[in-house]
């Protein structure tokens, strides 16, 4: 392979250039970004987590083994959980105490199928105990009561003696589980209650007012923001109660189609339907900006963090499945949107210190699909692999000169990137190649900082856009070594396949 990077880089116009100022520091990227979410929808809980422990699937306490043994190789650093739609019918005291004793429910958003309720708070709890992850639990406001959130909160967190702390020791928790995350409402102003801005922020402050830091735990409170660029609510609900919150929440939901009626085939469609998805998958970053801008007038000191509390791609569901259950295929180039999507949020990391994909396993973009006993994790589920090079890092400062990846009369550009610096001076970049044809050149140069050997390369791609893996073929979209680079002091040049991503660690 010739990859030339002693000429001057204007010498060469169709080689892109990155220079990364390793010595100016910006935000630090929080881990928190690569969180997920986990709503109790189609097999998402049922099936995909949770078997329960009398099952012949293999599992541990209940919960399946190998989706246990997958996410914890991700790190997952948090999750959130009951809903989406789900948590505001939902009634935390249907999920507590003897399974066989759970009342069953009908899941109204979801396929209208019974929940029996074996999978809830202390289940969810340990799930994430498990993990080694952050719970983040979603409030009920659209349908329940300040009283009833009050109690759920002293029922997960007080270690003392009180009637909610007592049901939890009965329970077989003695220790309180430390919650420190919860959502108050989720989308109030649809599925949560269709509110108007002004409405929530009052309730939002009743709400609020009764969360409680029982035994010394301070808890982090996230408003319900809007999707897209309804830039409004932000507006309202900030000025109203920002004082009472420590984060809002955005959602942003890619959909490649034309519309929510037709949002397109999750295994079959051409380098159209593929551009559109890539470049609307990039809104996310004007939304940000759009929503940040709101947050900054009443609170420039940037307390309050943006949450992007669901994000992903939403498509049509796969033919034969269950409507409500919102199951799709996941391919290369749901990784690319994956991978598009983390780079925006790690760029926005003074503000965006969470987000969460929707969802964790056999809904939208899952990480992991499951069917009975079988098991495979998706494209996506390598990016999340890829990008734990960012955790805690600090984003550098670039600048860079980009091509173009065209289709018709459209342009996007054509390489998505981070840059971070790890605590020990590792440099971490990884780079994703969104044109479906061409590869790239890349040439990055790294200033204030001595780049000694790449310590890891590795490489996510695949023969087409629309690669998936199966449970038969389940490494065909797979992690490999990278090893298309040259290192020359502190010039990186790089060949980036087309539609691929790579993450390089140069200590
Ligand atoms: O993730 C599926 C649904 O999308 C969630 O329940 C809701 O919050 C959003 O509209």
């Amino acid at each position: 392979m010739a990859l030339i990077f002693l000429l001057p880089f204007t010498a060469i116009s169709q080689v892109n250039h990155i220079i990364i100022n390793a010595d100016q520091e910006l935000s630090t990227i929080s881990r928190h970004i690569y969180g997920h979410f986990a709503e109790h929808l189609g097999t998402g809980i049922y099936g995909g987590v949770w078997v329960g422990e009398d099952s012949e699937i293999p599992n541990t306490e209940g919960f399946r083994t190998d989706v246990l043994e997958a996410l914890k190789q991700l790190e997952v650093p948090n999750i959130r959980w009951p809903g989406g739609c789900f948590a505001d019918e939902y009634y935390w005291r249907d999920g507590i105490g003897p399974r066989e004793q759970r009342p069953a429910r009908l899941n109204t958003h979801w396929g209208m199928v019974i929940e029996d309720n074996s999978f809830g708070t202390d289940e969810f709890l340990r799930f994430t105990e498990i993990l080694g992850a952050e719970p983040v639990v979603a409030m009920n406001v659209g349908s329940g009561t300040p009283r009833e959130m009050q109690q759920w909160i002293e029922y997960m967190n007080y270690a003392g003696d009180s009637e909610m702390s007592r049901l939890r020791k009965e329970n077989g928790r003695e220790e309180p589980w430390g919650v420190k995350y919860i959502g108050i409402g989720n989308e109030s102003w649809g599925c949560g209650g269709n509110m108007r801005p002004e409405f929530y922020a009052d309730l939002y402050r009743q709400f609020a007012t009764y969360v409680r830091n029982y035994s010394g735990n301070q808890m982090f409170r996230i408003a319900s923001g809007f999707d897209t660029d309804k830039y409004w609510w932000t507006d309202t609900v900030m000025e109203r109660a920002a004082n009472m919150m420590e984060g809002i929440s955005l959602h942003y939901y890619t959909v490649a189609g034309e519309s929510w009626q037709r949002k397109g085939s999750s295994v079959d469609f051409d380098e159209e339907h593929y551009f559109s998805g890539v470049k609307r998958s990039m809104r996310l970053d004007d939304f940000i900006i759009g929503h940040v801008e709101k947050m900054d007038l009443y609170d420039p000191q940037k307390r309050v963090i943006l949450a992007v509390d669901e994000w992903g791609i939403w498509t049509d569901p796969l033919p034969g499945t269950n409507p409500g259950f919102l199951q799709q295929q996941n391919s290369l180039r749901d990784a690319l949107i994956a991978s598009i999507s983390l780079d925006i949020m790690n760029k926005h990391s003074d503000r965006v210190k969470m987000a969460n994909i929707a969802q964790m396993v056999n809904v939208l973009q899952a990480v992991i699909i499951t069917d009975g006993d079988r098991m495979v994790k998706t494209p996506t589920y390598h990016v999340f692999d890829m990008y734990r090079a960012h955790f805690d890092t600090k984003l550098l400062h670039t600048e860079a000169t980009i091509n173009n990846y065209e289709y018709n009369d459209e342009s996007i550009p054509a390489i998505s990137y981070t840059a971070s610096k790890s605590d020990n001076g590792r440099i971490n970049i990884t780079l994703t190649n969104k044109d479906a044809v061409q590869s790239q050149e890349v040439e990055i140069e790294v200033k204030g900082h001595d780049l000694g050997t790449v310590s890891t390369g590795k490489l996510l791609t695949s023969d087409k856009v629309n690669s998936i893996n199966t449970f038969e073929d389940p490494d065909r979209v797979t992690l490999v070594d990278f090893d298309q680079y040259v290192l020359n002091g502190n010039r990186l040049a790089i060949t980036l396949p087309a539609k691929s991503i790579v993450v390089i660690t140069v200590e």
